[in-house]
């Protein structure tokens, strides 16, 4: 009589274990299954923040051979994409190429120092002109005098394919030295 009445509870033991280690197994596969697909996920999700870093991206400024006989600053029209986010969206802005010597180039930012007004390249006094308030440039874009408190910002610049290429940044307007503006 003690006998049978001890054996469902010998029979449930096992299968008792056999279940914990099946769900325990189920639990470490859906763990690494998750953890798998949260990678790209979260890659994808944080995608903007990332992407936000780069700022501004490489626009085209022309081929290096329309610059090389260059004796006096010319300006480019060149097309801006922003990334904010999730969105981009895109923006003309001028820029002056300057001839250094020796076939060297820099890109100048159109966009005043003092207050942000479009700086405008006068041949007949070889100055770069602010008509705003009068600020004065060299043809290299160093201040000459007005109320700017520095030169025309330089752009970064790269050649690829024999294209030129400048990444467009605005800097902080009124202070003395070149601060990106976030
Ligand atoms: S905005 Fe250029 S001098 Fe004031």
């Amino acid at each position: 009589m003690s006998t049978s009445s001890q054996l469902p509870e010998q029979r449930s033991a096992p299968m008792h274990e056999r279940r914990s280690f099946l769900g325990a197994l189920f639990a470490i596969v859906g763990g690494v299954v998750s953890a798998t697909l949260a990678v790209p996920l979260i890659r994808f999700a944080t995608y903007p923040l990332r992407a936000t870093a780069g700022g501004t991206s490489w626009s085209d400024v022309g081929k290096m051979d329309e610059f090389t006989s260059l004796t006096a600053p010319v300006t480019r029209t060149i097309h801006v994409e922003r990334v904010d986010g999730w969105r981009s969206s895109f923006a003309q802005n001028a820029v002056y190429v300057v001839p250094l010597g020796a076939g060297k180039l820099k890109v100048l930012s159109s966009v005043c120092p003092h207050l942000g007004c479009t700086v405008r390249w006068v041949d007949k006094q070889n100055q770069f002109v602010c008509p705003c308030h009068g600020g004065i440039f060299t043809e290299t874009g160093a201040l000459v005098h007005g109320p700017p408190l520095r030169a025309m910002d330089s752009l970064q610049t790269k050649v690829e394919n024999g294209m030129l290429k400048v990444r467009f940044e605005y800097f902080r307007e009124q202070v003395a030295d070149k601060e990106p503006m976030a």
